[in-house]
């Protein structure tokens, strides 16, 4: 590890995780992966650019107009080296995760599906990864397929094998599980994937905030994140895509920005990327996701990863040590930093309660993931999720929490 990382000095420049949540309770925060706390570098680039470059983009010839589109259009380059995209053009904004693959779905799924058409998706999906393709499919009458996940958390690859044998037209798959922690072999389900002819999209919500990403080099069709798990700004998220897929998509939402010339009875398409970016986009936001990419350059998301490698273990460890603690998911080094768990005989929604009152912040409930509980034979779960700015004293607390739940329900 890179002597410079220290997550105690790294977490003063995060004024949420400097406050009490009431006198003498300070803030313990486990729920990045629901969302990520975010720096001062990225709330004051926010703070200058409204205060000082707000203008509408590609629209205006005065100086602050062209400060806000090169803000927005520099954000964008960033953001494109940042996951390795060959070309800028292929980093298209969207309002998040969800949004890019709604996109997808509703472009490039709807002119190349037809009924009968197979897809492919895991029971560990988001909602954001299965619903869209449910939709598509009620409509056109495609046949969805599930890669089952195994007692352990991990993908069955001998289904995704055989599920490929039918030929289907698109793979959809998370890189990492926001429930298990499970991380997905892509670059080896890319290849497969591609060998029979399919597409494979990949929700990179949970990765791209944690490690290091490369389009290139995973091989992918389409990859989404979204900007508020990974210290930016809400609102702002990237659909990246393979260049010849998205420039004979047809365009997803019409308006503004996306056109090249319209007439009263027709239109022509923009170039990449503005032909997905209808109407004004989330300009400030879109400058808020360039600096937190700057940011985590800085810190460099190979020490992140290492990082949250050593919180992980250390969590797995004190919480197996609980008595009446599940863990679900997979060995610590098969997973990023998430561990989803229950505590025997207290609802999640109880734990979470009870450890809120010490300042200690998880999420309980299904997390966007039902298929994913119901296959454990559970309703919810409480999460405990961890990023740059934890430390060892942050589990400790959740471990010293858990104890005063266990007391509490005798
Ligand atoms: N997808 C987010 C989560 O897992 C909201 O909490």
């Amino acid at each position: 590890m890179d002597k410079k990382f220290d997550p105690n000095l790294i977490r003063k420049e995060f004024p949420a995780l400097c406050r009490e949540v009431k006198e003498g309770v300070p803030l313990v925060y486990l729920d990045t992966t629901a969302t990520s706390q975010k720096p001062k570098y990225v709330l004051d680039s926010l703070s200058h650019y409204y205060s000082y470059s707000n203008a509408n983009v590609h629209r205006g010839i005065h100086t602050l107009a062209e400060e806000a589109t090169a803000a927005y259009e520099n954000a964008r380059v960033s953001i494109s080296n940042f996951i390795n995209s060959p070309r800028s053009e292929q980093v298209i904004y969207t309002r998040n995760t969800t949004e890019a693959i709604n996109l997808v779905a509703n472009t490039w799924g709807r002119e190349n599906f037809c009924r009968g058409d197979r897809v492919v998706m895991t029971e560990m999906e988001h909602h954001s990864n299965l619903v869209p393709w449910q939709m598509l499919a009620e409509s056109i009458g495609m046949e969805i397929d599930i890669v089952p996940v195994d007692d352990r958390g991990l993908l069955d690859l001998m289904v995704y094998e055989k599920l490929l044998k039918k030929n289907p037209k698109a793979v959809c798959v998370t890189h990492m599980s926001n429930v298990l922690g499970t991380l997905n072999p892509i670059r080896s389900m890319a290849d497969l994937a591609h060998e029979h002819g399919a597409v494979i999209i990949v929700d990179g919500a949970q990765s791209a905030p944690h490690m290091p990403i490369d389009v290139q080099e995973l091989d992918v069709d389409f990859f989404a994140f979204s900007a508020h798990k990974m210290c930016g700004p809400t609102g702002i998220g990237v659909l990246y895509g393979r260049y010849e897929l998205l420039s004979t998509m047809p365009p997803f939402l019409g308006g503004g920005d996306m056109i090249k010339r319209v007439e009263l009875r027709r239109f022509d398409t923009n170039d990449l990327p503005y032909k997905f970016e209808a109407g004004t986009p989330a300009i400030g936001e879109a400058v808020g996701m360039g600096a937190a990419v700057e940011y985590l350059n800085e810190i460099g998301m190979e020490n992140i990863w290492d990082h949250e490698q050593e919180i992980v273990a250390y969590a797995m460890d004190k919480l197996e040590e609980v008595p009446g603690v599940t863990i679900y998911g997979p060995e610590a080094d098969k997973r990023g930093g998430v561990t989803a768990f229950t505590l025997d005989g207290v609802h999640p929604h109880d734990v979470s309660q009870i450890l809120d009152a010490d300042g200690i912040a998880v999420r309980a409930g299904h997390h966007c993931a039902m298929p994913l509980h119901t296959r454990y034979n559970l309703v919810a779960t409480a999460r405990a999720s961890y990023y740059l700015y934890n430390t060892r004293k942050d589990i400790d607390k959740l471990i010293e929490g858990l104890y005063k739940v266990k007391k509490m329900f005798g």
